[in-house]
Formats: structure tokens, sequence, C-alpha cells
């Protein structure tokens, strides 16, 4: 990836000064996803994921007040402004950083043993011993020695991951800093329906192919070789999901298929992607993403897609079941979604997952909640965040931060509010976890430095540009 921050942050400001001349029109929640109008192989275009209406999103800068608030930073995220992480080549290195770029936060205690929880682990809790010891052994003149790491700071209570692309494989300094900081992984791009559907094969064929690339692979064939574990992302999606795959033909132009074609079509995917994932890599995948994102921003409703113009809203249970009955008894089946933590007013997201948690509940089909987290240091509240992970945990699934990154100004203060906001949330998760009061069982960044964010303008993630901790990493890191 170039370093062309600061001009994307320019660009973002000056869309975000566009915003606030139309904020009416244009404030949405704070994750409102920069995919819209993404195309994907053979020239699929998917459903957009932004414009949401305004009421439909949600207001910042509090808790419970949510009205006449501003739109908190990370809605601002322009369309295309965040750098596409799957595809450039990030260097990770030197790249040279504006002057009023903030510098690594210095820490005293780097080389403090890890506090860790005196408590014995809940046994359901995952077991790292996987995790290389290459791991271990960094040197100093790697530039990413740390003396201490994130996986291992929550060994036994919780895996720590991040996402990765398959371009971070090519770089030595991250991958040295991906073994030393992490027990787990999520793909990017790379098992999206988008990187597995192949429309070409799916014609010839005349039937639902799935085939993995190498991209994919790569990085899957990396994650066995060191031992690290794999959240699987994602299986049904309005997003990144060719618009082909659900027409008759698999034609670009062809008219959507019937409910029963479709449910013949999603229990063939579903079930080759596991198998797939189970034949090649026994035991790596410990959780699947089943649907992703099937409210709309605000839960008040169902998002409009292709699977919910097909199936209708049992398209979520059906998945369900398809996923439970190929999925091995050791992959664990989450509902994943953003703005987990809305519910005031009319925007009901939380009441709705946990609705449709009780409802899957009934026929053993799902196993955890999926709070993917992208946060902005105004919103929400530290307290609604942790408390959302509680609600969750109470009826009885885990609960996974699936996307973790926080929007901040690129400034030494943002990084400073940062690094006090996340503090607030780890030092309250780490306590609810250790004392049974959540039952969290992963936490994952999205991404592994701010350079190679999808919101890389707004620097929402724990390592700066050249893999330099900031004062967020050690707020995760809670010493
Ligand atoms: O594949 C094309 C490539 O052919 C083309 O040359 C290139 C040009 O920019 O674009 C490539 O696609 C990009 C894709 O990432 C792969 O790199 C898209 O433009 C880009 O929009 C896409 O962004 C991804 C986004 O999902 C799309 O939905 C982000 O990297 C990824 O971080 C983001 O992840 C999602 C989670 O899956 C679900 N939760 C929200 C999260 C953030 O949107």
């Amino acid at each position: 990836m170039g370093k062309s921050k600061r001009t994307l942050g320019l660009l973002a400001l000056c869309f975000l000064l566009g915003f606030c001349g139309c904020a009416d029109k244009q404030e949405t929640g704070s994750e409102t996803h920069p995919e819209a109008g993404v195309t994907g192989e053979a020239g699929a275009t998917h459903t957009p994921a932004g414009n949401v209406s305004p009421e439909q999103s949600p207001t910042a800068g509090g808790t419970a007040e949510p009205s006449g608030a501003a739109a908190p930073t990370g809605t601002t995220e322009p369309s295309g402004a965040a750098a596409p992480t799957g595809t450039t080549e990030p260097t990770g290195t030197a790249a040279p950083i504006a002057t009023q770029k903030p510098t690594a936060t210095p820490k005293p205690a780097v080389t403090a043993a890890p506090q860790k929880p005196t408590e014995t682990p809940k046994p359901s809790r995952p077991t790292t011993g996987q995790t290389p010891t290459s791991a271990l052994t960094l040197t100093p003149t790697q530039g990413v020695k740390l003396g201490t790491s994130l996986y291992k700071r929550y060994e036994g209570y919780f895996y720590f991951g991040t996402c990765v692309s398959a371009s971070y494989l090519n770089n030595s300094k991250v991958t040295e800093l991906l073994l030393e900081q992490f027990n787990s992984i999520t793909c990017e791009n790379e098992m999206k329906p988008d990187a597995l559907l192949n429309q070409y094969q799916c014609q010839s064929q005349g039937k639902v192919v799935v085939t993995v690339p190498s991209n994919t692979k790569k990085i899957l064939d990396w994650a066995k070789k060191n031992g690290l574990k794999v959240r699987g992302h994602v299986l049904v999606w309005y997003s990144q999901t060719p618009d082909w795959f659900f027409r008759e033909g698999f034609r670009s132009d062809g008219a959507l298929v019937s409910r029963e074609e479709m449910l013949s079509r999603m229990e063939s995917y579903i079930k080759q992607v596991l198998n797939y994932c189970d034949t090649n890599y026994p035991g790596m995948f410990y959780a699947w993403d089943v649907v992703n994102e099937a409210f709309t921003d605000d839960g008040t409703g169902y998002r409009d897609c292709n699977w919910y113009k097909i199936l209708g809203e049992d398209y979520i249970t059906e998945a369900f079941r398809f996923a439970r009955k190929y999925a091995s008894s050791g992959t664990k089946l989450f509902y994943n979604d953003f703005n987990t933590y809305i519910n005031y007013s009319d925007k009901i997201k939380t009441t709705r997952i946990c609705n449709l948690v009780k409802e899957l509940k009934k026929e053993n089909l799902i196993d955890g909640v999926g709070m993917q987290a992208h946060l902005d240091v105004s919103y929400p509240s530290a307290d609604d965040f942790v408390k959302t992970v509680t609600t969750f945990s109470n009826l009885g699934v885990e609960v996974q931060i699936t996307e973790l990154d926080v929007t901040t100004t690129a400034s030494a203060a943002g990084w400073k509010q940062q690094g006090e906001y996340l503090d607030r949330i780890f030092s309250a998760l780490e306590k609810n976890d250790r004392t049974g009061v959540c039952n969290l069982t992963s936490v994952s960044v999205w991404g592994i430095a701010d350079s190679y964010s999808w919101r890389a303008s707004q620097d929402p993630l724990l390592f700066d540009d050249n893999l330099k901790p900031k004062a967020a990493y050690y707020s995760v890191l809670q010493q």
C-alpha cells in the first residue's frame, strides 16, 4: 500500500465537510461500509451497503441520549476512501509519514510480564497449544519485539486474532508480528463468496462450484503451518456475493431463481466450503460466520438483498441448518453483525439479534454472536459496548469480537483518546470475562496496522504504519 494516507486523509476531510453540508442525507451508522457497488468476479455487482437513510442511522455522542448528537467519526468514511487492503501491496516498512503523525507511544512496561488472570480458566475456553514457538523467539533487531503479546495475555480466556489478507504474507516483518501477537486469523476477503465462487465453472457445470483460489490457500496453508486457528468469514452475506449466483443459469442477465433452487444452491455452497475446510485443514476452523449483517444498520428490519428477496426472513435459519449439518463438531456457528450495541427508541438491533439467537437456539443451530465492533472514540460509549457483550452472553451463547477497530483523528491527541477508549473497554472485558460475567471466546482486530485498514485514514488499529505499538495496543494488553 503506498503511503497515500495523507492524501486520503485530506480526501476524507473534504468528504467529511461535504457530509456536514448534507448531513441529513449522509449520516449513517458508525459502521456504514465502504463497499457500495463492489464489483466481484465476472462483473457481478453487489448490493450497496451504504446510503442508509438518516432514520436508519445511529446517532452519536452518547449512549442513552442519541438524539441530536453529531454523527460519529466512523460514519463519515467515504466510499472508496479506505484503502482496499486485500489487493494493494502493503509495505509495512518505512513508508513516509505525515509530519503531524503521532509516534508510537513509548511504554516503559513493555518487558514486564503480562498480568495474567489468576482464576482457573473456564473449561470451554479455547486452548492455544498450537501456537508456534517461533512466535516467542523474535529478536529486537526485527523491530517488532514487544516482550509480550496479545494472545499470550489472554491465553486460556479467549483467542486474540486479526484479519489477514494474502498480501500480508509477502512481508516478513508483518508475518513475524502476526505470529508474535496473534493465535487466530480471519481472511479479510479471501473466503467470502465472491472469492470462492467461479461463474464460468458454475455455468459450464450447471451447478454450484466452489473453487478455492491460490490467495486463499496461501493464507490457510500459512495458518496451518504455524498452528494458528481460523475464524471462517463468511458463508451467507448480502455483500461480496455475486449477483449471478442468484440467477438462472448463473447468468448475470438471468431471472432470480426459485426458492427451491436457491435453497439447493445455498446448501451446496455451504457444504462444499465446510467440507473443503474440514478435509484440508482439520481442526483449524474454530468458528464460522454463518450469516453476516442480515439486519438493517440500526436493526429496524431485515436488510433487503437477494437472499431475502428469494427466501424471505427464514434464509437465516436455513443457512444455520445447513451449516450445522455440515460443520464439524469443533466449529462454532456465529451470527455476525455491526452496530450490535444499538438499542434505543425504535432502533433495536441488539434486541433483534437476541430474538434471532433465541429462535436459533431452540433448534441448537447457533453457538455465538459475532460483534464486529467497528467503533469510534466518540461512539458507542465503552460502557454500552461492554454491556452488550454481557447481554449476548446472558443468552447462553459465546460472544466473539470479530472485527475490532476504533477510528480516531490521526494526531497524538487522537491516539491518546483511542488508547483511553480501548482501556475502558478492555479493563471491563478482561474483568467480566475473568469473573464469568460474559462469555467472550475470541477477539479479533480488523487489520495488523493502520495503513492496512479499510479505514486507514482514521488510524483505527493497534500498530502504526511502521508496525510499532500505539497506546491502543497497551490498552488492549491492559499493561
Ligand atoms: O477485488 C477487487 C480487485 O479486483 C480490484 O482491483 C480492487 C480495486 O480497488 O478492488 C478489489 O476489491 C476490494 C476488496 O476489498 C478486495 O481487496 C474492494 O474494492 C474493497 O471494497 C473491498 O473492501 C473490503 C470490504 O469488506 C468489502 O465489503 C475490505 O477489504 C474488508 O476489510 C471489508 O470487510 C468487511 C467485513 O467483511 C464485514 N464487516 C465489515 C467489514 C468492513 O467493510
